[in-house]
């Protein structure tokens, strides 16, 4: 790898899913319990992402490489809301590709994307103890919002 890489972001189709796996394990190693674990459920999450909103779900790319994936979803109502908004339902990037940019690049890309569909809102959900996200949505002017269980909903007028 250059000192000069160039992250792509580019849509997702159905042959990426198998890739996904392995950098969703990863990613989620030590917050399980806010994330499937059996090769099925995950695999069957993917299809779902897919299905519910094929142009909001991204992946970022150096050269021929995954690093990374966002799946925003904007035909989602929220319950809180009331109205449609720009759910993002996943992001992840690759443990070795972290603290470089990526993930605000997918953000703003899924962002960009709910406006484009006329949403006003996007929210996401949290593990409670994710504190790395959290920090990570609150720097790209998210706010905590609600609480139900063990999940934070965070939201951004767009
Ligand atoms: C959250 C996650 C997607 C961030 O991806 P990333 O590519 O490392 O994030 P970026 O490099 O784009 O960071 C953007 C900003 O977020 C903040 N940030 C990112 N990681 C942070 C951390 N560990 N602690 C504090 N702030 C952080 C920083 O302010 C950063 O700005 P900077 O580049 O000026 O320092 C990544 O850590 C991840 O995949 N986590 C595991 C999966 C997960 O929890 N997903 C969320 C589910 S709701």
């Amino acid at each position: 790898m250059g000192a000069v890489e160039t992250v792509e972001i580019a849509n997702v189709d159905a042959s990426d899913l198998q890739e996904f796996v392995e950098i969703y394990r990863l990613a989620y190693k030590g917050l399980e319990e806010y994330a499937y674990t059996t090769t099925r459920d995950i695999k069957s999450y993917f299809r779902w992402l897919l299905k519910r909103d094929r142009n909001g779900f991204f992946k970022a790319m150096i050269g021929e490489r995954i690093v990374g994936f966002l799946a925003c979803d904007t035909r989602w109502i929220s319950h809180v809301e009331g109205v449609e908004v720009g759910e993002i339902h996943e992001i992840i990037v690759h443990p070795r590709f972290r603290g470089r940019g990526i993930g605000k690049k997918l953000v703003e890309k899924g962002i960009e994307y709910s406006k484009q569909q006329g949403r006003q809102i996007c929210e996401l959900w949290v593990g409670d103890r994710n504190e790395k996200a959290k920090e990570f949505y609150r720097s790209l002017g998210f706010k905590e919002a609600d609480k139900w269980g063990k999940w934070i909903r965070m939201v951004r007028k767009i």
